[in-house]
């Protein structure tokens, strides 16, 4: 398989400096898919996301919050499907409103529910690799 990028993210350091390299070709309206197994960095890469856009306080995992919500470089929704399975939940919540919004929507564990995930959805997938070994790949 051809993929527009597959490499090895040999600590969180790198993980997170992918993120941050990342983030200097987001635009507007921009929507990531995270797909990947529990700690193998999709929270880690957004850091280093959001500090690419510039935003310089502390980024937490949305896993509870389910959203979280940056004024950065560019607006960031960060969003986490793991812990609500609840369709209807998210509608309520206004999620399509939020995409629909200028910025940038970031969702973890965006297989989970695929029927709320846009077609234009940019995935990014993650794996484990071995303890610290982490292989990100674009298809
Ligand atoms: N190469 C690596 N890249 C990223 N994280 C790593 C790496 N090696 C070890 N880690 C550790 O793995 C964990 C990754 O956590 P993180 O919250 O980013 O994962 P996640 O994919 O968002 O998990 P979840 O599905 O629970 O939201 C951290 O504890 C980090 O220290
Ligand atoms: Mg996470």
């Amino acid at each position: 398989m051809n993929y527009k990028l597959d490499k090895i993210l040999r600590s969180e350091e790198e993980t997170y400096n992918f993120g941050l390299e990342y983030s200097k070709n987001l635009q507007s309206g921009d929507i990531l898919g995270l797909i990947g197994d529990l700690a193998v960095g999709k929270t880690t890469f957004v850091k280093g996301l959001l500090k690419g856009l510039n935003y310089n306080y502390e980024v937490n995992s949305p896993t509870f919050t389910l959203i979280n919500e940056y004024v950065a470089d560019l607006q960031v929704y960060h969003i986490d499907f793991y812990r609500e399975d609840n369709v209807l939940r998210w509608k309520n919540i206004g999620l399509q409103e939020m995409i629909n919004r200028n910025g940038v929507t970031i969702i973890e564990w965006a297989d989970l529910l695929p029927q709320l995930v846009p077609l234009n959805c940019k995935y990014i997938y993650f794996e484990h690799y071995n303890d610290q070994y982490r292989r990100v790949y674009i298809k």
